[in-house]
């Protein structure tokens, strides 16, 4: 604290993100990345821009970027924006187009930076309970607002929502902007970029660091109508005109070029995590049906916090949540490839068989 903060620096409670232990050989399954490395044509693409250029300023418009995202979804650039990660594509849509006099709608149980968006820009918010089955429940957002928002699947839970239960909520909200996060999408998820050119008010977000292997590149996108992709401008060339750097752009292009490698790693992480569930189940826990690169799961006898403990003191890392108390006893647990998932279960049977 000091008496040269400005006040609202006072009342942030910044996002805590997930561990990025020092130490090496931990089995780290509790950030959502990626276990394959990312296309050796990225890596290529990154050697080449190693170069005199680098003096330069990048291009501040990503007009190569926003082309081939548009490109790979049959979109127009003017309805791609891009920035340093989806955290920060999120920062701008916040500001952008969710601060209304009505409240912002987003579940109780969800992406832990939105509430904390909404600190730092004044929004105000309701948030709206899960179901039972820890669900989104589309007719408890059919309600004033402005604007909703909600990860699809959901995160922590993993859930998917179907693609038509949010188009009911598209027909039924018209009147402010609706907002689906995608960032785990491509493992095994419905997206709602097919509708961006029917919904004037859907804009939705991706990341190239889950399904793209690219996290520490820091690429985000989001798409929709080219009003809202306008307003998304305004804030960021009010912000940092060079969002995306030479590296970035460079990296995320080829990545999109290279399909194939995409469609492997993304069907193998798919195949490992429906394998992990089955030995998880095997064990005794209740696993969440998951539509991402990680599963939410608990066990009946033992607490969440008793499993992370164990699980860290035998070099495993993974997600507990402590709060809200209706997840306080679940892991969530990231989908690594086979020997990670071989060192976990070993960890868990010595603790659940002790
Ligand atoms: C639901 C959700 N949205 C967005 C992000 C941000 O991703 P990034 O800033 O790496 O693009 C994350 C990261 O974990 C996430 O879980």
């Amino acid at each position: 604290m000091s008496q040269y903060w400005s006040d609202i620096v006072h009342h942030l409670t910044p996002y805590v993100p997930g561990e990025q232990p020092k130490l090496q050989n931990l089995v780290k399954l509790n950030t959502n990345e990626n276990p394959y490395g990312p296309s050796p044509k990225v890596i290529a693409a990154l050697q080449a821009e190693a170069a005199d250029s680098l003096r330069l300023y990048p291009d501040p418009d990503s007009s190569r970027l926003k082309a081939a995202i548009a490109d790979y979804h049959g979109l127009n650039s003017n309805q791609v924006f891009v920035g340093n990660g989806s955290d920060e594509v999120l920062a701008h849509v916040f500001q952008a187009l969710l601060k209304h006099d009505q409240p912002l709608l987003f579940p109780d149980i969800t992406y832990s930076f939105y509430p904390v968006y909404c600190g730092l820009y004044g929004i105000t918010f309701e948030t709206v309970a899960l179901n039972e089955q820890f669900e989104i429940a589309v007719d408890d957002y059919l309600r004033p607002n402005g604007g909703i928002i909600f990860p699809n699947p959901n995160a922590p839970t993993g859930i998917p929502l179907a693609l038509s239960e949010i188009e009911r909520l598209l027909k039924a909200n018209t009147q402010s902007v609706v907002v689906i996060d995608e960032a785990y999408v491509d493992f095994g998820t419905e997206s709602a970029v097919s509708l961006v050119n029917q919904y004037p008010n859907l804009l939705v977000t991706h990341t190239y660091s889950k399904s793209r292997s690219l996290a520490g590149l820091r690429v985000g996108y989001a798409v929709g109508d080219a009003g809202l992709i306008e307003a998304l401008i305004r804030v960021k060339d009010s912000f940092n005109s060079y969002p995306i750097d030479r590296f970035a752009e460079a990296g995320a292009v080829a990545a999109l070029q290279d399909e194939a490698y995409f469609q492997q790693t993304r069907q193998q992480v798919i195949a490992a995590r429906d394998q992990l569930v089955l030995g998880l189940q095997s064990l005794g826990f209740e696993v969440l049906p998951s539509g991402a690169n990680f599963i939410f799961a608990r066990h009946q006898n033992y607490s969440g916090e008793q499993l992370a403990t164990s699980l860290r003191e035998q070099a495993v890392i993974v997600r507990h949540f402590k709060k809200p108390a209706r997840i306080a006893e679940f892991l969530r647990i990231t989908i690594g490839h086979e020997a990670q998932h071989q060192a976990l279960m070993q960890a868990l049977r010595s603790v659940i068989q002790a």
